[in-house]
């Protein structure tokens, strides 16, 4: 097969022509001009299923994202377009009941939360479009609630903290998507940084800023194109296993508030106590987290091969202790790290399907796509694609 067809199925976003493009759209619905925002998606480098026990991450923004255009229409309604799904929706702001499973639920869930804090949110038009792979694992939900809390909040002038911002993107997910997630994919969206990765802290929700300098290598996403459908259900299932976990373990461990408060030291007590079923899954939540430390601190030291090393390490603990990996994801990442240009290969986000993050030596990418296409096709019927990443900056007013 020529390298040339491989060449990333998506192309690099064109942050200007996306923008453009929707303010057109705008303007044909609703003929005026919009205010715009954008917020991006996110990677994550290591640090997976941590956050919900207040421990460490290691995420960054990319430069695909979503963008928002909205405008005052002086009506108790909002009107919505989605460019994605080419569909137009509207709710009344006095009677807002997001449905699960629909996109617009994303906007009712952000202004409930909003309304609820004291905002007096208006009707507004609105039109959504975007160039994150849906599916993909970059988050295009977080992307999305954060793009419209900021353009809400840029709108009315209410001058809401980004942080807020964040909390109520992840309060949205939990109620009206029904998904007990962390904190990291919308703060990633809200606080990201141009070539930098968050080390951040998810017990007091503040981060330290890294710089991402590869060198030679570049961070290059596989995506699997599967999505399991239990994957919402399994992700809530194990972060009750965790909280379990740690009603068992608080007797002997009377300070500890979450599995972050625990360190490789303690594990050989942590096994004495939690049943079979568990302790694997809090091991995974106590070595995760001191990956992550050790993964920042080779990162700041240039130390490439130490830091592909803890990508592998993170994969083998989320497949065989965590158990959120999947056939396709175990098999992208195994044949990634048998390539000697490819540094690191793990799974990225909640698991159960989505993307791989590779660290791949940048004169490889061809081969790299070639020999991955290839394997994968042989041995699961689809192709998967390949998502070149930049390091961007987080949400905005454009
Ligand atoms: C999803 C969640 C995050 C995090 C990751 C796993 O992306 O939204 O909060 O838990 O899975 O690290």
């Amino acid at each position: 097969m020529s390298n040339d067809k491989l060449l990333t199925t998506y192309p690099s976003p064109l942050t200007s022509s996306m923008q453009s493009q929707l303010s057109k759209t705008f303007q044909s619905y609703f003929a005026t001009t919009p205010l715009v925002a954008f917020a991006p998606g996110r990677i994550n480098l290591i640090g997976e299923h941590t956050d919900y026990q207040e421990g460490f991450v290691f995420p960054a923004a990319v430069s695909q994202g979503i963008w928002v255009g909205i405008q005052k229409n002086g009506l108790t309604v909002c009107r919505l377009y989605s460019m994605d799904f080419a569909q137009e929706f509207s709710f009344e702001l006095d009677f807002i009941s997001p449905k699960n499973g629909h996109w617009a639920t994303y906007v009712m869930g952000m202004c409930a939360l909003m309304k609820q804090s004291g905002y007096e949110v208006a009707g507004f038009d609105m039109v959504i479009g975007g160039n994150i792979p849906v599916g993909s694992g970059l988050s295009s939900s977080a992307a999305l609630s954060v793009a419209i809390g900021t353009a809400i909040s840029g709108l009315f002038d209410f001058e809401i903290p980004k942080k807020n911002i964040v909390l109520y993107a992840q309060k949205s997910e939990h109620l009206y998507a029904g998904v007990k997630c962390g904190i990291m994919d919308p703060y990633a969206s809200a606080f990201g940084a141009e070539g930098k990765a968050l080390l951040l802290d998810c017990r007091n929700n503040t981060h330290v800023e890294i710089p991402v300098d590869l060198g030679d290598f570049s961070l290059l996403l596989v995506n699997s194109k599967v999505k399991h459908s239990l994957a919402d259900s399994a992700y809530n299932k194990r972060r009750e296993a965790c909280e379990e976990s740690v009603r068992h373990l608080q007797a002997e461990f009377p300070e500890m508030l979450t599995l972050r408060d625990l360190t490789i030291s303690d594990l050989e007590k942590v096994e004495k106590i939690l049943p079979t079923t568990l302790f694997p899954k809090a091991k995974h939540v106590i070595t995760e987290c001191a990956r992550v430390h050790e993964a920042a601190a080779a990162l700041q030291s240039g130390d490439l091969k130490s830091f592909g090393k803890l990508l592998n390490a993170s994969h083998q603990s989320l497949s065989q202790d965590f158990e959120v990996s999947c056939p396709e994801l175990d098999f992208l990442a195994e044949k990634a790290q048998s390539l000697g240009y490819v540094l690191g290969s793990r799974m990225m986000g909640g698991g159960f399907g989505g993307c791989t993050i590779n660290l791949v030596r940048k004169t490889e990418y061809h081969d790299f796509q070639s020999i991955l296409s290839d394997a994968y096709s042989r041995q699961f019927a689809k192709s998967p694609d390949f998502i070149p990443v930049a390091i961007g900056d987080g949400a905005r007013l454009v």
